[in-house]
């Protein structure tokens, strides 16, 4: 369900007491009782359920009554905590339009200081079996794995970004707020939507990029046509929460196989001589 401006904006300040409640709360239970819910928001009861109505109509939080009266937020409610977050924090001001919505985040247009990107990551209990297989690293939402899978994601972005858009071209890290991050907008679009007039140029400047984010500590892990962007002058790597560093025990086929998905894309649709050897040589060397 993508987030939808209004619901945000009208959204009353009993009500995000009662998301952050939950937040708090679903450390502990699956469903939050009813009784525990009211004692942490201090509501009266039929206030608690008027609002608790506002958030189920705007799918932000669901209820059970089995096997006891409880409730949960879910990925909505969660997204609007984190986008609340930032526009108090003064780095979000206004909602644009959704510019993409996949299976592990869903990207907005925002103003804030300037235009910039929303990107909620939206990681699920599937994803989230990777991530921990990856990281020796425990939830600590028992219940609700996917909050901290999908934080954690935003965090291992926002890190990237940080350490990296001084000196590899990527979208400049402005704010993160839980599943939330907020970053310059790229006036571009991913390479496999574009037809390049310079390929050589571009894949050049792709290697070179790769080659300074190896050097300062890390691959992108999910480099194709789809994570690349253009706007006919310059290139950007994009998504990165998967990054590992050159240490990790899967770096090489890591970086191997980003390399080989570059050298194919743009051997195979613009006849760049790609060698994946030379190019790996470049990059590491
Ligand atoms: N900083 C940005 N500026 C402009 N557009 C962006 C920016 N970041 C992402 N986008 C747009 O959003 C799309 C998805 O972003 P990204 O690749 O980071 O997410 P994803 O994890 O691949 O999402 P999905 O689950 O949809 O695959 C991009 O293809 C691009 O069109
Ligand atoms: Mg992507």
């Amino acid at each position: 369900m993508p987030l939808c401006a209004d619901d945000v904006r009208d959204l009353h300040r009993f009500e995000i007491k009662i998301l952050l409640s939950l937040e708090r709360l679903m450390k502990r239970y699956r469903w939050v009782p009813e009784d525990v819910l009211r004692h942490q928001t201090k509501l009266s009861e039929s206030e608690l359920h008027y609002r608790l109505g506002h958030l189920m109509e705007r799918d932000m939080v669901k209820s059970s009554s089995v096997p006891y009266k409880g409730y949960q937020m879910v990925f909505t409610g969660f997204d609007a905590l984190a986008l609340h977050g930032a526009v108090r924090k003064g780095s979000v001001s206004s909602l644009g339009c959704l510019l993409g919505v996949g299976k592990e985040a869903a990207v907005y247009e925002a103003m804030g200081m300037g235009v910039v990107a929303l990107k909620f990551h939206r990681i699920g209990q599937q994803s989230f079996q990777t991530v921990r297989r990856s990281r020796t690293y425990m939830p600590q939402y028992k219940h609700f794995p996917w909050i901290f899978a999908s934080t954690y994601s935003a965090r291992q972005e926002y890190d990237a970004l940080t350490a990296l858009h001084a000196d590899v071209s990527v979208p400049v890290p402005v704010d993160i707020n839980r599943n939330l991050v907020v970053m310059t907008f790229i006036h571009g679009v991913p390479i496999v939507q574009a037809t390049l007039e310079n390929p050589d140029d571009v894949f050049a400047s792709v290697v070179e990029n790769v080659a300074k984010a190896y050097h300062l500590g890390y691959i992108h892990g999910d480099l194709s046509e789809f994570n690349i962007m253009v706007d006919g002058k310059d290139v950007w790597l994009i998504d990165w929460p998967q990054w590992i560093d050159p240490t990790h025990p899967t770096a090489e086929e890591t970086l191997l196989r980003d390399i080989t998905n570059l050298c194919t894309y743009f051997s195979r649709k613009y006849r760049v001589d790609a060698s994946v050897e030379e190019t790996l040589a470049q990059v590491v060397g």
